[in-house]
């Protein structure tokens, strides 16, 4: 995991959160390739559960909610885990992860009984600041889509299988935040609520664990660092029937990426009862009104992001010479430019061609050469009307293939001596290294032949 978040603050892609004043502890930042990744994650769950079918409408509800939905939820009773005290160093521990139950593991001291500790964020709304004005921070994005089924119902008039889905951030004042960008206080969900009939719910729980397990498959995750784990009867939460979370082999062990959960109507029911407003469903074939069960499917973002980054991260020997080296149109090979580079390996990003946060990256093999520099930057501004395209002339080309790869840019574009005369330059693969000779004005059908339609 070091090398991951080594990766990470070297390239842009996470930094600590207001790092300047010492950091706050477990809060991350998302950097220029970071956010890239991040919204490319964003926008392939996007087209799969709402662009692709017919079933599934988006919304972007609130953070801040009405404090009784969190009431009707059953959050501030049952959203709390169980923490205890060391009566000598005063650390806090959640107790479900303690081997020994009155021992702290770091000092020794003795441990206070368990009590429970509620994780919701508390804040309040407006200028006055008391128990009246009290309201949470959302702890997961799912209510402000049970709290809008009416209005999905008056404005869609959807058919029952159907769902909505949203992405948005979630707060937890969780006990032991950890594993980098694993376990946070804040962080973003990405969430499908899915209305069935009850008795077709158990035959939906299954289709959406397969759909959203290939999902992760689809995306380039290795199949054996993927795995499914059904929930045990004492680990499922206060609302759900049912669970099986889709987990990822991470360096610190398999854990949890996504749950799919089937809360039965627990959440329609409590609405209705707690705002009077009736949230059911009329089925006018079968003139039935009814409470439909809920399926979700509830992933994290920067859970995926971190499992995307690590399934792709390899290092691997590169040849000393070749792939510093354009190619020239005879197939052979130029003398080997100096690359700045201390040793013969890589770095790479093998990302998925929709996730990579750069497509092609066009590079002049001399920056000292205005006419060369000038070609690479009217290439460059060419291709970034189709493809997320940077142009960088800060280094020997060996070192900018290395930077390249590191952030897992999907091709590069030389130009050189040779492109002033023949019109041709050269295209590097970031996976294979091959490299071919093409002419200048053919490098956006190229690319558009090998990319195939990116997000
Ligand atoms: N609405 C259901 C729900 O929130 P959950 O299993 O508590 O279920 C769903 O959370 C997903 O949100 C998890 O699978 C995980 O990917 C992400 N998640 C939960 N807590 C997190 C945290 N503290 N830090 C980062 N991601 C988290």
């Amino acid at each position: 995991m070091e090398k991951i978040v080594s990766l990470c603050k070297r390239r842009g892609f996470i930094f600590q959160s207001s790092e300047i004043y010492g950091g706050l502890s477990n809060t991350w930042d998302y950097g220029p390739f970071g956010v890239e990744l991040k919204n490319n994650v964003k926008r392939s769950w996007w087209k799969s559960v709402v662009y692709e079918r017919d079933d599934i409408f988006g919304i972007d509800a609130a953070i801040l909610m009405h404090p009784k939905v969190w009431e009707a939820s059953g959050h501030v009773e049952n959203f709390y885990d169980l923490k205890s005290d060391c009566k000598s160093c005063r650390k806090r521990h959640k107790t479900a992860d303690l081997k020994d139950k009155n021992k702290c593991p770091e000092c020794g001291g003795q441990l206070t009984e368990a009590r429970p500790f509620n994780l919701m964020y508390k804040t309040h709304h407006g200028p006055v600041e008391d128990a009246g004005n009290l309201i949470y921070l959302r702890p997961e994005t799912a209510q402000g889509m049970f709290v809008n089924f009416l209005n999905i119902l008056d404005t869609k008039h959807p058919k029952l299988p159907f769902g909505m889905a949203q992405i948005g951030k979630a707060f937890r004042n969780e006990i032991t935040p950890g594993n980098f960008t694993f376990r946070t206080r804040e962080f973003e969900q990405m969430e499908v609520e899915y209305f069935v009939r009850p008795d077709e719910a158990d035959k939906m729980l299954e289709e959406w664990i397969e759909y959203r397990f290939k999902w992760y498959l689809g995306l380039g995750l290795k199949k054996e660092n993927l795995r499914k784990r059904p929930h045990s009867k004492d680990e499922l939460a206060h609302y759900a029937k049912s669970c099986t979370d889709i987990e990822y082999n991470f360096p610190f062990g398999w854990s949890e990426l996504e749950g799919i959960a089937n809360r039965t109507d627990f959440d329609l029911r409590q609405h209705s009862n707690a705002s009077g407003k009736e949230l059911k469903y009329f089925d006018d074939a079968t003139k039935e009104k009814f409470y439909p069960y809920i399926i979700e499917p509830s992933g994290g973002v920067d859970r995926s992001v971190l499992a995307f980054l690590t399934d792709a991260y390899f290092e691997e020997k590169v040849h000393p010479v070749r792939d510093r080296t354009p190619k020239v149109p005879d197939g052979c090979l130029r003398q080997p430019v100096s690359n700045g580079v201390k040793d013969d390996m890589r770095v790479v990003l093998k990302l998925d061609k929709d996730l990579a946060p750069v497509k092609v990256a066009v590079l002049p093999l001399l920056r000292n050469r205005p006419e060369i520099v000038e070609l690479a930057k009217k290439l460059a501004a060419d291709l970034k009307k189709c493809f997320i395209t940077v142009y960088d002339d800060t280094g020997a080309i060996g070192k900018l293939y290395r930077r390249q790869d590191e952030v897992g840019t999907l091709f590069c574009v030389t130009v050189d001596v040779q492109s002033l005369e023949d019109k041709q330059v050269t295209v590097r693969d970031r996976d294979t290294m091959q490299q071919e000779r093409i002419g200048i004005d053919s490098t956006k059908k190229y690319l558009t032949e090998k990319l195939g339609t990116v997000l």
